[in-house]
Order: C-alpha cells, then sequence, then structure tokens
C-alpha cells in the first residue's frame, strides 16, 4: 500500500463541497460505502507487510474519521443555508410592529355615516370639481351672492367664465341626487369641501363636511328636529340637549344653526363653549321649494329637509382639539392620540 494515496484522498476530502442531500451521499458512497475508495484501502490493508500494519492500521482509521467528519459538516451547513434561505433565522430579535392609526376625520366621518345608515339613510357622494348649476345654481344662490365671488370660491377656468369650480359645500350632492328623479329621498353625503379662506386655527381652505337630505310627502319641520335632536344623542351622549336658532340659507326656508349642549361643563359654561353651555354643530333647514322646483320635484306634493355639518368641527368638540391645522399637518405624534379610538 503506498502512502501517498492516503495522503491524497485526505486533501481532497478537505476540498470536498456539496450543494444538495443527494451530493452528499454520492461522495458517502464513493469514499465509504461498500464499493468505496476508502472500503477499498481496509481490503488492500489485509496485504500490508505485518510490521507495517500499525502504522497503515492507524492512517486508515484517520482518513475513515477525517471522511465521515467532513460528510457531518457538508450537512450540517446544507441544513444552516436552507433555514436562513427560508428566513427562519430563530437567533434573531423580532422587529417590532408599528401600527398605524385612523385619522380623526375618518374616524368621525364614519361615525357620522354609521349613525344616518342606522337611521335608514344611505351615502352618495360626488365630484369635488363641480360646475356653478350643482353648487350655486340649483341651491338658490342668486347671482350676486358673495359664495360666487373669487374671494370665497376657487374657480377652475378664467374669471371671464366662472363655471367650473371646486364645490364649496357637499349640497352639490343633494342637487345630484335630486335629479335623479327617484324618491323619496334620504341621503347623507360625505365629502371634502374648498373654500379661498386663509388658514389658521378656525379656518382651512380644505376641509370636510356630511350632507343630508330627506324628501318625502308630509316632511316637516317637526321630522327635522327630531333627526338632530337622534343624531346629536348618538354622538354626544343621550342626555344632549339640541337647541335650534332662526338662521339664512339659500336653500332652505325656514333655516337654522343647530347647538348642542356643551358636553364638557354639561351646560354650566366652561372655555369651551366660551360659557354659554352650547356649541354650534350644523346648519339645517327646510328645502326650500324653489330648489325642489329647480330639481324637478313638485312643491305642492313633496317637502323636505336637509342639514350639513362639518366634520373637523364634530371632531374638535369630540376630542377637545383646538387647532384645526393639526389635522392636516399629520404629525404622528397628534395622530398616535388616536390609536385606541376603534
Ligand atoms: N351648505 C352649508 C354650508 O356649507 C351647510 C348647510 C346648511 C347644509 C343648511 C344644509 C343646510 O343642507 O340645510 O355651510
Amino acid at each position: 500500500m503506498n502512502e501517498s494515496i492516503i495522503d491524497e484522498l485526505s486533501a481532497r476530502i478537505k476540498d470536498l463541497s456539496a450543494k444538495t442531500e443527494q451530493e452528499i451521499e454520492d461522495i458517502r458512497v464513493k469514499l465509504l460505502g461498500k464499493k468505496g475508495e476508502i472500503t477499498a484501502l481496509f481490503d488492500e490493508f489485509r496485504t500490508v507487510p505485518a510490521d507495517q500494519k500499525r502504522l497503515f492500521g492507524q492512517r486508515l482509521n484517520i482518513l475513515k474519521n477525517e471522511a465521515q467528519q467532513r460528510i457531518n459538516e457538508l450537512r450540517e451547513t446544507l441544513a444552516s443555508c436552507d433555514s436562513a434561505a427560508s428566513g427562519e433565522d430563530l437567533t434573531m430579535p423580532g422587529d417590532v410592529m408599528q401600527l398605524g392609526a385612523r385619522h380623526p376625520i375618518s374616524i368621525t366621518r364614519e361615525e357620522i355615516l354609521s349613525i344616518y345608515k342606522k337611521f335608514g339613510y344611505s351615502v352618495a357622494e360626488g365630484p369635488e370639481v363641480e360646475d356653478d348649476w350643482h353648487v350655486f345654481g340649483a341651491l338658490n344662490f342668486p347671482p350676486e351672492h358673495p359664495a360666487r365671488d373669487m374671494q370665497d370660491t376657487f374657480f377652475i377656468n378664467n374669471q371671464t367664465d366662472n363655471n367650473i369650480l371646486l364645490r364649496t359645500h357637499t349640497s352639490s350632492i343633494q342637487v345630484r341626487t335630486m335629479e335623479k328623479g327617484q324618491l323619496p329621498i334620504r341621503v347623507v353625503c360625505p365629502g371634502r369641501v374648498f373654500r379661498n379662506e386663509a388658514i389658521s386655527a378656525r379656518a382651512h381652505c380644505i376641509f370636510h363636511q356630511v350632507e343630508g337630505l330627506y324628501i318625502d310627502k308630509n316632511v316637516s319641520f317637526a321630522d327635522l328636529k327630531q333627526a338632530v335632536l337622534l343624531f346629536a344623542q348618538e354622538m354626544f351622549g343621550a342626555d344632549t340637549k339640541i337647541r335650534l336658532r332662526p338662521s339664512y340659507f339659500p336653500f332652505t326656508e325656514p333655516s337654522a344653526e343647530v347647538d348642542v349642549s356643551c358636553n364638557i361643563c354639561k351646560g354650566k359654561g366652561c372655555n369651551i363653549c366660551k360659557g354659554t353651555g352650547w356649541l354650534e354643530i350644523m346648519g339645517c333647514g327646510m328645502v326650500d321649494p324653489n330648489v325642489l322646483k329647480a330639481n324637478g320635484i313638485d312643491p305642492s306634493e313633496y317637502s323636505g329637509f336637509a342639514f350639513g355639518m362639518g366634520v373637523e368641527r364634530i371632531a374638535m368638540l369630540k376630542w377637545q382639539v383646538k387647532d384645526l391645522r393639526n389635522y392636516f399637518e399629520n404629525d404622528v405624534r397628534f395622530l398616535r392620540e388616536f390609536s385606541t379610538v376603534i
């Protein structure tokens, strides 16, 4: 037996590599299987002269161990590659999951809509870019009304043809609902509205409204009052009171402004309600017969009421947010305060 064969095999064993289980098994069979190279050397061992048997015996055993060890190493390497490839490094520390929070305006919008859905209203939406007719004309705004002025409204086209504009209120969706000609109507219309205002703690050029419209035979002001009262009690608590103050809107007659009893001081007077015990939440009124007529509904047969509220305003009252700008800046410290509101 030649010592150099053992040396050469030993060197090859150190360099062995394998990518699959099968390749490792092939290596094992080639070296240590019944007809393997090392097994063959053991067979040959019988022919070694007696005085060399001890030395060769030791060297063969070492070689066999080297082969066995290398095969084990290859198996371990392959197993660890497999788990790394499947992303399962169980020794890695876990990632902290940062959960997002719903925006307070979305939360409030959904809450308003879900209250009215419970009362049997459906939800309608409409375009933000509108024409004069849907925002003003069909809602009984006289031609000289200040809302039709560049100072208050963002117009899309030029000054000589003020026809396309960003809607200033969601009342335009009332018009789009009425012109479909399906009666009775019971809808709430959420949406974003735009007004040419300087941004401050109490005003913004973009905000959100929810509008309501109810048209049927024999709808009275008492029905409007009840719809507003039930909403206020669902939104601000069962002991909430309302009061209606006479007001003016071109599209309703009579019109009113709705106040709720201050839910902070329970009507005693605090700095949120400025000592009055009341907080204004929405405008409302009986749909003006001119509006019904303009939208193809016969006012001698049908009557209805409408109401409109600012979502930011309702959210401010609910959570005592003092500065409207918080809603638009998306400062996560502010937004995270709402992460526990479901
Ligand atoms: N459109 C009014 C606004 O933007 C809100 C409003 C008031 C809507 C009275 C109505 C209503 O439907 O009846 O200020």
